[in-house]
Parts: C-alpha cells; structure tokens; sequence
C-alpha cells in the first residue's frame, strides 16, 4: 500500500517526502483554506516539485459542466494534477468526460461501496472512501475498504485504486492496508504518530548509555 500525505501545508510536504516515503498528495478545500491566505494554483504547483506522484486538486463547482471546466484547468497546471470530485451523479458525468480525455479524477467523499462501483465504472483513477468519518457515524470504516477491495477484485476490467482517507491514527494506516487499500492518505500528525513507539525510545536511551558506559 502506498502513502500520500493529506495537506496543503508545504512544510509538512518537503518534510514528509525527505522520509522517502512518500507517493503522492491530497488536498481539499478545506486544507487549501487552512493554509490562510495561499493561492491554489501556486500551492498545486509548488507541491508538484516536492514529490513526484499523483497530486489531488478538489473542484468547488456542483454541476458536471463546472467541474470539468475547473478539472481541465487544473490539470493543465501539472501532469501529476489528479481532479477530485465528490461522490455524485455530476461528479460521475465528469469523470467519464475527463477519463475520455486521459485526465485522471479522484471520486472523493465516498461513504458506501455502491458509489465506489459506480466511479469505478464511471473511469474514476481512484476513490477515496473516508473511513475515519464512516467511524464517526458508530459504523466500521475499514469494512467499507473491505467491501470495496472484494467488489473491484470481481472484475477484472476495473483498474480503479481505492485511496483510504480520512485516516485519524496509526491503526487506520495497518487496517487500510489489511484491508485493501492501494493507498492509505494520512495527515501529517498520523504519519509522524505511525513511527514513535516507546520501546523503541526505551532502547535507544539503553543503547546509547551501554555504548557511553563501556570499558
Ligand atoms: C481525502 O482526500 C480528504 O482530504 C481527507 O482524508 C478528509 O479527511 P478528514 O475527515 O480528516 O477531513
């Protein structure tokens, strides 16, 4: 399973990707706005030099005309652009039409495994079911990976990847992976949560003072 990086934050970005672990990026309205003040075309493209993967830029209008109005905008900006669109009968009609013209889309919000099928056979590259606010609503987030990994492994024909998102801890990331997942989108403070362990501390400080203590 590979890793994308969930932010607009561009030190988090150049951060992360010195880990060498990293494969891609999302962003989303809400992590551009977060970044207060940035414009979204500069903050796409900055982070296009900063790793060498998909990088998932989220349409705002609701209508299938708007949305690949803006998606073929935004995938002019870099060949690495991914178009985000929610998971709605509009955003379908958009995938199909920017699949038709090789753009690759990310149908995003997806909450159920009957819309995962639908992107995929609308052409979506890849669906992001969010799995930590599946969770939120008292139902098992991972379960929908798990459906949505046995639905696409039925055809053949569907090349889609499923992106787990909405990653809250380190358990999403392990889960998401035994589950299916191609790709597991984590924030930043998940990432970085995923590689403490307090043994491994504990043995370092041992290590170091057995290493100080020697004859
Ligand atoms: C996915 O691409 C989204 O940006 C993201 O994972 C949303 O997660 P949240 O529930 O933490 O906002």
């Amino acid at each position: 399973m590979q890793l994308y990086l969930d932010t607009a934050n561009l030190n988090e970005i150049r951060e992360a990707a010195s880990w060498g672990i990293l494969s891609g990026v999302t962003t989303n309205p809400t992590l551009i706005a977060r970044e207060q003040g940035v414009d979204f075309k500069a903050t796409i493209s900055e982070i296009a030099t900063l790793v060498d993967g998909p990088i998932s830029a989220e349409t705002i209008a609701l209508d299938a005309e708007g949305m690949l109005r803006e998606g073929l905008e935004y995938a002019a900006w870099h060949p690495n652009v991914i178009i985000k669109v929610p998971s709605t009968t509009e955003g379908l009609k958009a995938v199909y039409q920017l699949a038709k013209k090789g753009i690759r889309t990310n149908v995003t919000l997806c909450f159920n495994a009957a819309q995962a099928l639908m992107a995929a056979r609308a052409g979506a590259f890849v669906v992001s079911p969010f799995v930590g606010r599946v969770d939120d609503t008292g139902v098992d987030g991972i379960q929908l990976i798990r459906e949505i990994a046995t639905i696409y492994k039925q055809d053949a024909a569907i090349s889609t990847k499923i992106l787990s998102a909405s990653i809250r801890h380190p358990r999403h990331i392990v889960d998401s992976a035994l589950a299916g997942a191609d790709i597991a989108t984590c924030p930043f403070k998940v990432l970085q949560q995923a590689m403490r362990h307090p043994l491994t501390d504990r043995g370092i400080e041992q290590f170091i003072a057995d290493w100080k203590a020697r004859a």
